[in-house]
Parts: C-alpha cells; sequence; structure tokens
C-alpha cells in the first residue's frame, strides 16, 4: 500500500523505527499513566491540523499532513509499553477493559499507525482523498475511546 511516493518525513521514520526519537521528552521520572495522557494530547494536536484541512478552516497542505502523522506514529508506538502495568499509579481514564483484552486494545495502536500512514498517502493524492482517509483514521481514536476510555 506504501506506494514510491511516500512522504520524506515518514520515509526517514520508517527507516530509523529504532533510533526514531520519542514525539517529546519524557522525562525519567513521569509516570507512565502522565506520559501516555501528554502522548494523547500530541496525538490530538497533530489530529487537528487535517481535520482543520477537512472542515475548511485551513488550506490545505500535505507536507503538513505528513509532519503530523509522523507525530502520531511515533506517539502510537510508544503507546503499548505505556499502558503495560495495570496498576501504574495515577489517576488514569482506561477502563478495566483494556487489561482484560490487552492484545486487542495494543493492537489498535498498530491499527492507528495503518490509518496514519494512509492519511499522509492520500494527501500526496489531494483534498478528497485525504478527507475519506481522514474519516477512517478518526474512526480508530473514537472506536478506542468507546471501548475502553470513561467519559469525562
Ligand atoms: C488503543 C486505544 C486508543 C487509541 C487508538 C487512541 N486512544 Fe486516546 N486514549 C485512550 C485511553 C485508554 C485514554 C485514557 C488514558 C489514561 O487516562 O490512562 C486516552 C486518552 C486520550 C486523551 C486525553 C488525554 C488526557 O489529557 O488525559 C486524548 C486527547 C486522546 N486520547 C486523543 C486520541 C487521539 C486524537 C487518537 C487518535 C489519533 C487516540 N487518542 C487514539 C485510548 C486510545
Amino acid at each position: 500500500m506504501i506506494g514510491l511516493r511516500m512522504p520524506l518525513a515518514l520515509v526517514a521514520l520508517l527507516a530509523s523505527a529504532a533510533a526514531a526519537g520519542p514525539a517529546e521528552t519524557v522525562s525519567a521520572d513521569a509516570s507512565p499513566v502522565e506520559t501516555r495522557q501528554r502522548l494523547m494530547v500530541a496525538m490530538i494536536r497533530a489530529t487537528k491540523v487535517p481535520r482543520a484541512m477537512v472542515r475548511g478552516d485551513r488550506d490545505f497542505d500535505a507536507e503538513a499532513i505528513d509532519a503530523a502523522m509522523t507525530q502520531v506514529i511515533k506517539a502510537g508506538r510508544q503507546m503499548p509499553d505505556l499502558f503495560a502495568d495495570p496498576g501504574a499509579a495515577g489517576p488514569t481514564a482506561t477502563l478495566p477493559a483494556a487489561w482484560d483484552n490487552l492484545a486487542e486494545f495494543t493492537a489498535a495502536f498498530a491499527t492507528l499507525e495503518r490509518e496514519a500512514l494512509g492519511l499522509a498517502e492520500a494527501a500526496r493524492q489531494g483534498p478528497e482523498a485525504m478527507a475519506l482517509a481522514y474519516q477512517r483514521y478518526e474512526a480508530v481514536c473514537d472506536g478506542c475511546h468507546m471501548r475502553y476510555r470513561k467519559d469525562d
């Protein structure tokens, strides 16, 4: 599915999967709970980039989407470890169902990565393809939150 015209930032990211640094600097003493919440916030910030374009609030810009999806993928790759311990300290909005279905829960981050790549790819084809891919991408966030995150 990944074509030859893969965006540059993503090429760099995939080529250096192990070397790719975290999306944000994670302080050594931050708890896994705080760190995953902070990375989720980084994901929503990045998600607002294509969302604003879909809504017509921002000019279409495939490079900006590429950069945003790179951030989402970097954050997503750190998530499984940060959810591994059900007893990690700190107030959490994660439902126990996440740990009861940990394999499925964790797999959703891989799905998110696939859809984030798909969104960046679609953006190379233009705004219509991007808007369609955005729906699929956002559905991964929403689907996981509906099943595994407490309502506010
Ligand atoms: C595999 C499941 C899963 C996926 C996929 C996922 N989330 Fe989350 N998200 C959670 C869970 C669980 C929490 C609650 C974290 C906690 O408090 O322990 C959360 C919390 C959040 C929060 C609140 C963070 C805070 O300040 O406490 C935001 C914002 C968020 N997610 C955005 C996103 C966005 C945007 C996406 C998609 C790009 C996404 N999430 C994808 C499971 C997921």
